[in-house]
């Protein structure tokens, strides 16, 4: 047996025989196990032998025509060269080498390597073809050997890798040294954004163990809206209409969930039923949402250069941003002390405002707040933080990534006050799950609990009626 995550040692031409004398441990179980089996796929996308000599070979080929292009190739006119003219120079100068070289490759090998050249030299190498491949959504880079991407919520190993560690870093270098970071054994991670708009994050040995580490969350050009997400079932067109109701009346609304979960995506989505006549203010890390609304204002957080001087904190901006007149503000992430002025905003006139926590429900996101409060230093009895808290945030929407890939918002719950020492809520909608199909898809459906909505009447009197049939507990076609 070996772990999915590893890679495969070389195996027997036969599959080896079952061990005469069972271990100690395997003695002990019973004969019919209660547990499933456990399946260990190959790693699924694993190219075959040959394949993968083929590529070998061509890789090396690759890393020693890239240093004597390199040499070759003026890089300063390269900045102007017209793609077309550099593709058919980089071709002539390798075929000029392999001939040299006395090296004979078939003509797909020769193309597929004049391709690698070409993004290797102007582009960010391997990973060039998944950043250009519409249908990767995230790639993540577990040393030089190993790349998983995402397709459509499924995780899979590509066949794509760099030549070792070295290859791996010289790429992580050029993304970041174009964003004026750097990375190395001292500064062992960074975030950047690459030019694209999508965010990369990146950690090097000795931190990270086996090579380096690289996350990749692709920039989506179209992001998905409200319709797309009701289409693919993360939600229901009842819930889509007392969402509308709930940002257009001006609730504060935490999006909770975990990584990867559509937190970014539903606050983006949630951000349309904001009316056009609102001035919006962006805090982010990375700028990843996209409004459509025409007076937004976007900021992005700075980290520390590399003497540790001149962060801009998410705090900061955020403390900066109430003196810029916002209706709205929208914190793509709240993680840290910039918790307090979150808050401090919701309950201070910016009604209406939202962002994202992780964690994994909404009682689960309520100590999250508590915890940052604390960690943030702020000492108050914590009935007071409480009380803040209930007064502060309105609604909270949980994401969660279920275990078949699939993103589903599976809570919708309202704060209500408080009962004593503790915070009341009340879940509107919840994604019941009732089974699995024998694929490990998750069968299940989206339900109202029963529970008419704290904010009926300002619903109603700001114009949203909506009808008390979307609060019954209607068991829905499962999706
Ligand atoms: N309902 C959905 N159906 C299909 N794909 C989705 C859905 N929601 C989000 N995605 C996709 O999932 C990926 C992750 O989404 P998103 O960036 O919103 O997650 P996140 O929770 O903000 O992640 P992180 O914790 O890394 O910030 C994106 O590629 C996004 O397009
Ligand atoms: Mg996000």
């Amino acid at each position: 047996m070996f772990s999915k995550y590893k890679k495969q040692a070389a195996k027997p031409a036969t599959p080896a025989p079952q061990p005469a004398a069972a271990p100690a441990a395997a003695a002990a179980a019973p004969a019919a196990s209660l547990r499933r089996p456990v399946q260990r796929k190959a790693a699924e996308a694993a190219p075959m032998d040959k394949e993968r000599k083929r590529k070998e070979r061509l890789s090396e080929i690759k890393i020693q025509l890239h240093r004597e292009l390199l040499e070759n190739l003026n890089l300063a006119a390269l900045e102007n060269a017209v793609e077309a003219e550099l593709r058919s120079e980089i071709a002539s100068i390798a075929t000029e080498i392999l001939a040299e070289k006395s090296i004979v490759l078939n003509r797909e090998d020769r193309q597929q390597l004049n391709k690698e050249l070409y993004d290797e030299v102007t582009g960010l190498g391997p990973l060039e073809a998944l950043l250009q491949d519409d249908t990767v959504s995230d790639i993540l880079v577990n040393g030089p050997q190993q790349i998983f991407v995402e397709r459509s919520g499924k995780l899979q190993l590509s066949d794509i890798t760099f030549k070792d560690e070295k290859h791996l870093m010289r790429i992580i270098d050029k993304i970041v040294s174009a964003v004026g970071r750097r990375v190395d054994e001292s500064n062992p991670y960074v975030d950047a954004r690459l030019a694209d708009g999508s965010r990369f994050n990146a950690m090097v040995p000795p931190i990270a163990v086996d090579g380096s580490l690289v996350s990749i969350r692709k920039f989506k050009k179209d992001k998905l809206g409200i319709d797309d997400l009701v289409q693919f079932g993360a939600f229901t067109e009842e819930m889509a209409a007392y969402l509308q109701a709930a940002v257009s009346t001006r609730l504060n609304v935490i999006v909770s969930g975990g990584t990867g979960s559509g937190k970014t995506t539903t606050l983006n989505a949630l951000s349309s039923f904001i009316d056009n006549s609102e001035r919006i203010l962006t805090i982010e890390d990375t700028a990843e949402l996209q409004l459509q609304q025409t007076h937004v204002g976007r900021m992005e957080s700075r980290p520390p250069n590399v003497e540790g001087k001149g962060e801009v904190s998410p705090r900061d901006c955020l403390k900066n941003a109430l003196r810029m007149r916002p209706d709205r503000i929208i914190v793509g992430e709240t993680r840290g002390e910039e918790v307090i002025d979150m808050l401090q905003a919701m309950n201070t006139g910016h009604d209406g405002s939202m962002t994202t926590i992780h964690a994994n429900n909404a009682r689960d996101g309520i100590s999250r707040l508590e915890n940052m409060i604390a960690m943030a230093g702020i000492e108050m009895p914590l009935k007071a933080v409480r009380s803040q808290i209930s007064s502060a945030v309105n609604l909270i929407v949980q994401a969660s990534r279920l275990q078949d890939g699939s993103r589903r918002m599976t809570s919708i719950t309202e704060v209500t006050g408080m009962e004593g020492d503790v915070i009341s809520m009340q879940e509107i909608f919840r994604f019941q799950r009732v089974g699995l199909t024998p694929d490990n898809k998750i069968i299940g459906h989206f339900t109202a609990t029963g529970v008419r909505s704290h904010f009926s009447e300002r619903f109603r009197l700001w114009g949203f009626d909506l009808p008390p049939s979307i609060y019954e507990p209607t068991v829905m076609e499962a999706r």
